[in-house]
């Protein structure tokens, strides 16, 4: 049973989209199982760059079946405009498939995502504005309406009144305005003609796949951090962006699990507001962001950078149950004469080695770091891990040795080329 599922380690941000396209090639499925829009996935093939919101990046590939699993949430518009600029720069790409048990981002849970981020004031979430929270709180409130009614136009239209009609009052109570069922239910119509081809079950298909030994591949979105039970809540997103998040995600067991890869970056970052203890606001933090290009894929925002946190790391490599981590990104660390990594946190007179789940207590840790030597030379251009300086080597062992997890893939640029494989083996098994 090959199936591989590929999450983020740390708070998102950490080159997913690559990974996965790469890894996707190999596969035959490849499955986002949560999130929406929020994420942002960029691919760069030759001199093409590719920016996934929504759709796996999987789908560059022509053999590849393609699948927005159940536990995502799914914003047409976006989805078409996606689909859209794909096919414009390659006629013939993967197989697209959505489930029917996903759910529908409107244009009200949009609305109410800024609203509602207003009306927190100081404490706001520093949300990507996609609607994403909301869209959940419809569908664990058992209220929102999922891709397969979306499609089906008399149920459509039945559901979306019924549904205005609380959001036309919420949206007022909140200062926002009013939607018109009309002008709603034909535009939104109109999407779900072009996407009602590519509705199916899709859990049927992926538990196939997996009964028939096919290569599977779970691209997450997000990070572990960003995990709404497991993260640093409420700085969180709505959904389950952890391992197990591809279970619940896309309708498959655990045991049809075989090996989980996390990606990590060799420092840092956080996009939004929130907890984030090695943060360097300083000349540090500046220079990764600009080496970096540290700016969001969707929503353009400088992201905050800072070292490299080994117990944020170490807690994600057991809540994951990680096979192996791929490293991206320390080409971007090249220059440094001296690299810190956290491996302990000082927390009221005492030294702790985890996350308190009580975030506002994140606030008073101070990172106890390890300096380690840095290195001069730019990684760019290597291609086995011998092209490597020691330095670099000896941070890469430290890594390992302190999470008790393999580097599997070592990543050194954002081209196809610049990825170092070190063990085969915890990719397909
Ligand atoms: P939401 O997912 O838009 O509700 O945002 C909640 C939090 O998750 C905010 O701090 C966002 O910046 C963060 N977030 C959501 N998606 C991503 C992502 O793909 N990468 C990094 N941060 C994200």
């Amino acid at each position: 049973m090959p199936t591989l599922v590929i999450v983020g380690a740390q708070w998102g941000d950490e080159a997913k989209g690559k990974l996965v396209d790469v890894l996707g090639g190999q596969a035959d499925v490849v499955v986002r199982f949560s999130g929406g829009n929020n994420a942002g996935h960029t691919v760069i093939v030759g001199t093409e760059e590719f920016r996934f919101h929504l759709i796996p990046a999987g789908i560059l590939h022509p053999n590849v079946t393609a699948i927005l699993g159940s536990g995502m949430v799914v914003c047409p518009k976006g989805l078409l405009e996606e689909l859209d600029r794909t096919r414009a720069a390659r006629p013939i790409i993967g197989t697209l498939k959505i489930s029917a048990a996903a759910h529908v981002v409107f244009p009200y849970h949009r609305m109410l995502d800024r609203l509602e981020e207003e009306a927190r004031g100081e404490n706001k979430i520093g949300t990507t504005s996609r609607g994403i929270g909301p869209a959940y709180e419809d569908k664990v409130a058992r209220f929102g309406i999922r891709i397969g009614e979306f499609v089906d136009q008399h149920r459509f239209a039945r559901r979306l009144g019924e549904v205005l009609k609380t959001k036309n009052e919420l949206l007022a109570r909140l200062g926002g305005e009013r939607l018109e069922y009309d002008a709603v239910l034909s535009e939104y119509s109109a999407y779900a003609d072009r996407i009602r081809p590519y509705v199916c079950d899709t859990e049927v298909m992926l538990q196939d796949a997996v009964a028939e030994g096919k290569r599977v591949l779970f691209e997450g979105a997000q990070g572990a951090l960003l995990d709404l039970d497991s993260g640093t809540y409420p700085f969180v997103t709505s959904s389950h962006p952890v391992a197990g998040g591809a279970c619940l995600g896309t309708g498959v067991g655990p045991r049809a699990i075989d090996q989980v890869l996390g990606v990590a970056k060799a420092y840092t970052t956080r996009v939004g507001t929130g907890p984030f203890p090695t943060e360097l606001a300083d000349a540090t933090g500046d220079r990764i962001r600009e080496v970096g290009k540290e700016y969001g894929t969707t929503t353009g925002r400088g992201r905050r950078c800072g070292w490299l946190d080994l117990v944020v790391l170490r807690q994600s490599c057991r809540l994951n149950s990680l096979s192996g981590l791929v490293l991206t990104r320390l080409d971007v660390l090249s220059g440094l004469d001296e690299l810190k990594v956290a491996t302990a946190y000082r927390f009221r007179g005492e030294t702790i080695r985890h996350i308190p789940a009580n975030t506002w207590e994140l606030d008073e840790l101070e990172p106890v770091y390890e300096t380690l030597p840095g290195w001069s030379e730019d990684l760019t251009g290597a291609r086995s891990l011998d092209d490597l300086p020691k330095n670099a080597w000896d941070y890469m062992r430290f890594i390992e040795e302190f999470t008790g997890t393999p580097i599997a893939i070592l990543s050194i640029g954002p081209a196809r080329d610049q990825t170092i494989v070190i063990r085969e083996d915890l990719i397909w098994g």
